[in-house]
């Protein structure tokens, strides 16, 4: 048996695959596999260990002779066409709650960030201006009191709104079903979108990307933002209209704004870099050493059940 790993990553992956005897052929570079090396080296793989960066559309899937198993590694899956999965009997697993400390962790890393200016007054530090104490010298946001409204109660944005309300802050969230744990926890008060919009101090989006979630937070929602709003993504670039934030950012119209994901990534957009009321992460939400490592091993456990005939771990809902 054979599984394809279409990019270099922990080595605990690797390890675990071949204790199990199974092959592993590894895309051994920095950049995204190309379609026709996917193509060429997945077509006789019993399964493939994938990246959010892959696209797994149908024309691959359909091109997959002995695919059993794709395992994406990330807790997103809005890079493969699950249907076309679903189709061919292939199952599809992801890597949820191992990277939740960690994105969440990151959230509030953007958030005192943004509020507290710390990215454009250490560049000012590192170009030499500090020239002493000042009274008004970076004046930022205080966290305390504010109310923070979480767009996605799963278990991300909960975890986010836990370290929230570590800081003093008033949690409401906005989510199909009422959490009543979450609420009890960290009095967190269930309302819609648009009441949450109007009423958040900081906004933090975490939600899957899907057909209902593309450019949910519209132009006409951006609009309700309060004048000293801060927002910040650690989800998906799409879900917000990029363009209308951008233009509201550089009228100064809200304070500012994280972006740990973008829409047309990995592209940023130019007018984004111009601005200095922006922190500007390269998706690194899951990005420490406990979460990587862990999610290379859980995405190698999911292969190896499903290739043994046993259940995965964490398959996605298809
Ligand atoms: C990261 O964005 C993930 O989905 O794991
Ligand atoms: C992902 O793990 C989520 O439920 O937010």
């Amino acid at each position: 048996m054979k599984v394809l790993i279409t990019r270099k990553l922990p080595r605990v992956a690797i390890d675990l695959l071949l204790k199990n005897n199974i092959a592993v052929q590894v895309h051994d570079s920095d950049e995204p596999i190309k379609f026709r090396e996917l193509v060429r080296y997945g077509k006789d793989a019993d399964g493939i260990l994938s990246l959010l960066t892959d696209r797994i559309d149908e024309k691959i899937i359909n091109r997959l002779e002995k695919c059993k198993v794709i395992a994406n590694y990330a807790v997103g899956y809005n890079n493969i066409n699950t249907k076309a999965a679903k189709a061919k009997n292939i199952i599809v697993t992801n890597t949820p709650d191992i990277l939740t400390d960690a994105t969440a962790d990151l959230t509030l890393a953007l958030l005192l960030s943004v509020c507290r200016r710390v990215i454009e007054s250490e560049m000012f530090t590192r170009s030499n201006k500090f020239t002493g104490w000042q009274p008004e010298l970076f004046l930022g946001i205080e966290l305390k009191g504010k109310t923070l409204g979480v767009v996605g109660a799963g278990r991300i944005g909960r975890a986010v709104a836990k370290r929230a309300a570590a800081f003093g802050m008033n949690i409401i969230y906005f989510n199909k079903s009422k959490k009543t744990e979450f609420e009890l926890e960290l009095n967190a008060q269930k309302v819609s979108l648009t009441k949450l919009i109007k009423k958040s101090d900081f906004v933090s989006l975490h939600l899957p990307l899907n057909s209902e979630t593309q450019n949910l937070i519209n132009s006409e929602k951006l609009e309700l933002l309060k004048p000293n709003a801060v927002i910040i993504n650690t989800a998906r670039g799409e879900i917000i209209d990029e363009n209308y934030l951008i233009a509201m950012l550089k009228k100064k119209r809200i304070f500012g704004a994280g972006f740990d994901v973008y829409q047309n990534e990995p592209k940023v957009n130019k007018q984004l870099l111009k601005l200095n009321n922006v922190v500007l992460l390269p998706h690194i939400g899951s990005a420490t050493f406990e979460a990587r490592s862990a999610m290379a091993e859980l995405a190698a456990k999911n292969i190896i059940n499903v290739l043994k005939g046993l259940p995965p771990i964490t398959p996605v809902e298809l």
